[in-house]
């Protein structure tokens, strides 16, 4: 087996040296957060980009094994912000130069949905003078729902593969033929035709999951070609059929370090793409989105809904930040990110270099 320092030092990974990397411990898993960390700074440089992350709703037609707000979970308390109560948010990120913002939501299909998203997308371009930039991460849709939305003025969208091993999403998902993944692959294609700046990403350390999953889940961002990912550790939700750890999981802390190893060695794969650090990482360890862009990632979403309804918007347990207001918030991510040696990229865009020369291309 090659040592570090030769895999490092190669332009292209196999998936044998990729399994390497994922399990480089102490020293070599120093090397490995290094020299990814140096190379972002030569290309995509030390400045981090504010992603406003607005959660519209919480509910949800889908029911994914993992996840909190999921359609059968009758604990939680569904909620849908006002349209007023968006438009705000917005002005809140826009105020404090935000280059953008995400809606997120749980997945809904109709028309009502629909329509609502594409007249706040509108009204969000006007009140800021066409000047923030729109992200939606709102599940699955039919080719015309993102035609629409991205006309109206969306110009990124986040779909999240969770698993580019089609036996490892089955297992993550209900055999109901809402969850499939030629499904969300064909997403995933469309939103790439469309013109999006399309990002996708994955669980670190679900049930099932291999570290030749990981490996294979680093190959399909490059193949894909993807312009953005965001990708964090798994985490139990105590009301999900995954509540409790299987007994061959791996503990909290090793997710952690895993997840900065695939934010790591995803930006020497792919130098000029947008990685971000999630905010999973911070449930685990306070300072772990901080640690992330030591490692390389370049995106933040600083969590902008109203605080009274952060605490039903519950993905996995121990979600941070559930209990503040934006402006908390922001005032204590500016100071962290300047002790690990980054700058904000305050009023700009951040857009994704590698979807840049793509256009150009
Ligand atoms: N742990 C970590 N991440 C989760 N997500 C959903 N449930 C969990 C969980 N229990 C992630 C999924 C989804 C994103 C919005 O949140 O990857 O795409
Ligand atoms: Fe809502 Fe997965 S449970 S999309």
């Amino acid at each position: 087996m090659p040592a570090i320092n030769e895999i490092l030092d190669q332009k292209l990974f196999s998936k044998e040296n990729l399994v390497t990397l994922l399990k480089a411990e102490g020293v070599d898993g120093l090397l490995l957060l290094q020299k990814a960390g140096e190379l972002k700074q030569q290309t995509v440089g030390n400045k981090v980009y504010f992603r406003g992350l607005i959660e519209l709703s919480n509910v949800c037609e889908k029911d994914c094994l993992y996840c909190g707000i999921r359609r059968s979970n009758k604990k939680v308390q569904r909620y849908n912000l006002t349209d007023e109560e968006v438009l705000e948010a917005a002005r809140f990120a826009y105020r404090e130069r935000y280059g953008s913002i995400v809606i997120q939501s749980g997945e809904v299909t109709n028309e009502t949905f629909v329509a609502r998203i594409e007249r706040l997308t509108t009204e969000i371009k006007q009140l800021s003078d066409n000047k923030l930039g729109i992200t939606l991460s709102l599940g699955e849709q039919t080719d015309e729902v993102y035609r629409r939305w991205f006309r109206a003025g969306a110009h990124r969208y986040l779909l999240r593969i969770e698993s580019s091993n089609p036996e490892l999403y089955r297992k993550l998902h209900p055999d109901d033929g809402l969850h499939t993944y030629e499904q969300r692959l064909e997403a995933l294609t469309l939103l790439k035709k469309i013109g999006y700046q399309t990002g996708t990403g994955v669980m670190i350390g679900t049930p099932f999951q291999t570290l030749e999953d990981l490996a294979s889940d680093l190959l399909f961002f490059k193949d894909f070609d993807i312009d953005m990912v965001g990708m964090g550790p798994f985490i139990e939700h105590d009301d999900t059929p995954f509540n409790t750890p299987q007994t061959d999981a791996l503990p909290l802390s090793a997710r952690f370090n895993l997840s900065l190893k695939m934010v790591a060695i995803l930006r020497l794969m792919m130098p000029d793409i947008n990685i971000a650090a999630t905010t999973a990482l911070q449930a685990i360890d306070p300072l772990g989105r901080e640690k992330a862009v030591k490692a390389g990632a370049n995106i933040i979403m600083p969590n902008i809904t109203p605080a009274s309804y952060r605490n039903d918007y519950r993905l996995y347990n121990n979600k941070p930040c559930t209990d503040e207001e934006p402006e908390q918030c922001s005032g204590c991510l500016d100071a962290r990110l300047a002790l690990a040696d980054s700058e904000i990229g305050y009023g700009e865009w951040g857009d994704s270099k590698h979807f840049r020369k793509k256009d150009k291309g």
